[in-house]
């Protein structure tokens, strides 16, 4: 360690930081986010707070992060500006009372909008390493997310050594940064395994304020187990895709698949290793979550590409403790270069996301609930569903003990829309809208995948709906949410209150 760089505490890194300056940090998710300056920094807000002076920050990351970055300053009310994505109660009960700005971006666009200037520019760049050298070549510990370009852009750098991470985590990564058009070439990627840049991340040595020294875990929540709903899901996604390429409609060889985040998309990975009719299999996706190194163990994934490591305590000790198992079949990309559309439209990728809400003519609604709360953010789906080889969404037919159905006459969001959802799986079936027209998916969606206690609430919504190329009765079309917003329950649905 260089006697060159100052080790300093996490309330002196946090001191530097002023008033509605622009701080960007790394990892993704939870895992490789910075922990104890984003706290102190929590705490100096608070600090200001109580003598009467403002003191807000914007914040830049890669993805969502731990409660003590997210939480942390969103109960110190320190943030006025937030992006490109979160999965935190504080913070996202802070953004829907209005109290901070959220842009909700794709992930892979945000370096290239830091890059371009069309978002702030950042001030202070905290990244989370495991080693570091005096020329300024850094370890980056278990996410990426948009460290290479934030520390290139930021004036200042701090560094959180965390121990809790061991040094060997070098050779996971490969650093890899676009150049800005005219000058952009094709990234070299072919497969998912191919490595194109650096193991660590160059960084100007000169930047560099100090050097905190932590050991805090990272901060990934547990996954809730798989029940008869997920598991139903999962199975139903891999006889679909077992069928696909028995069909020929997949090559032999199988292609990689990604997969988003959250509990169902965990849960269903489990069944696609369970699958004798699937291939042993590899990932070009974003998060790596428990079950992709579960299924690795057991040879169910052969390589795994990823922005993060998104994988429970428990599971992280079980890769540290035989690292040389994972090193040639795991590597950690930013999210530019994860995410990357021309990437996914070149290996084929098959797109597996999770729906909030689907509208019977297959338009996803992935963020909002009811229309107007925001509940994490479009993270990644955008970028892989648009661009993949085809897309499928997951979802429950219904949530809130059957209150809401997931499944609607029109979104009340739109995320996806029904030009790139390819098939929609839940619980009871498959709808596979590939080359069907509207009223052709809409009788798919609601035979196959809608809740057995509402299907004929929405047969008899299509006998409503005005003819055209999609049918729609603009009166009524949202009346399952109107309804729910007044007993609290979809089923009390009655199409005469609102059908025009
Ligand atoms: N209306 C209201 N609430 C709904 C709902 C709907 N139509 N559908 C789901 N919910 C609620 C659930 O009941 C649950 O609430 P709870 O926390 O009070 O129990 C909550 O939303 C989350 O659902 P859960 O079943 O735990 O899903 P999940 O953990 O699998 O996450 C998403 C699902 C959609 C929130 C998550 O996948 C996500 O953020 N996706 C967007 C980003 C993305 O796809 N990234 C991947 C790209 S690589």
């Amino acid at each position: 360690m260089s006697k060159n760089f100052k080790f300093i505490t996490a309330e002196e890194a946090a001191s530097h930081i002023n008033h509605s300056d622009v701080v960007a940090f790394s990892g993704f998710t939870a895992a490789g986010c910075p922990k104890v300056v984003p706290t102190a920094l929590a705490k100096r807000a608070e600090e200001f707070h109580k003598q009467g002076k403002e003191f807000k920050v914007g914040i830049f990351t890669g993805a969502s992060t731990g409660d003590s970055l997210d939480g942390a300053l969103a109960r110190a009310k320190a943030i006025d500006f937030r992006a490109p994505y979160q999965s935190n109660r504080d913070m996202r009960n802070a953004l829907n009372s209005g109290e901070i700005e959220y842009c909700d971006l794709h992930l892979s666009v945000l370096p290239q909008s830091l890059r371009n200037g069309f978002v702030k520019k950042p001030k202070f760049a905290i990244l989370e390493v495991c080693d570091f050298n005096e020329n300024g070549e850094v370890i980056l510990t278990t996410g990426v997310g948009i460290s290479p370009t934030i520390s290139r852009l930021a004036d200042y750098i701090i560094l959180e050594l965390n121990h809790a991470h061991p040094k060997e985590l070098a050779g996971f990564h490969d650093i890899y940064e676009v150049e800005n058009p005219p000058q952009r070439r094709e990234i070299p990627i072919y497969q998912a395994s191919d490595r194109i840049g650096t193991t660590t991340l160059k960084i100007d040595p000169k930047k560099i304020i100090g050097i905190v020294e932590t050991d805090h875990a990272d901060e990934v929540k547990g996954f809730t187990p798989v029940d008869e709903v997920t598991s139903k899901i999962g199975q139903n996604v891999a006889d679909f895709l077992a069928s696909e390429l028995k069909l020929g409609k997949i090559p032999e060889s199988f292609v990689p698949l990604q997969s988003g985040v959250g509990n169902i998309a965990n849960a269903l990975l489990a069944s696609l290793g369970e699958n004798p009719g699937i291939p042993a299999f590899e990932m070009y996706t974003e998060v790596i979550q428990d079950s992709v190194i579960k299924l690795m163990q057991q040879g169910r994934v052969k390589f795994a590409s990823g922005c993060s490591l998104t994988v429970s305590n428990e599971v992280l000790q079980e890769i540290y403790s035989d690292l040389d198992f994972y090193r040639d079949k795991l590597v950690l990309r930013p999210q530019e270069i994860s995410n990357n559309p021309g990437i996914v439209r070149r290996l084929g990728l098959i797109s597996i996301n999770t729906a909030l809400e689907a509208d019977i003519f297959g338009n996803v609604n992935s963020t909002h609930v009811l229309g107007g709360k925001m509940m994490n953010g479009i993270g990644g789906s955008g970028d892989f569903t648009r661009n993949s080889y085809f897309s499928i969404f997951t979802t429950p037919s219904t949530v809130k003990g059957g209150k809401i159905s997931s499944i609607v006459p029109m979104v009340s969001h739109t995320d996806h829309s029904e030009h790139s959802v390819k098939v929609l799986i839940t619980e009871h079936g498959v709808a596979d809208l590939r080359g069907c027209s509207p009223h052709q998916r809409a009788e798919l969606i609601i035979e196959n995948c809608v809740a057995p206690e509402y299907k004929q609430l929405l047969w008899d919504y299509l006998k409503i709906c005005r003819p055209g190329h999609t049918p729609i009765n603009l009166g009524a079309c949202f009346g399952m949410h109107r309804q729910f917003a007044k007993t609290g329950n979809m089923l009390d649905t009655k199409w005469e209150d609102y059908a025009d």
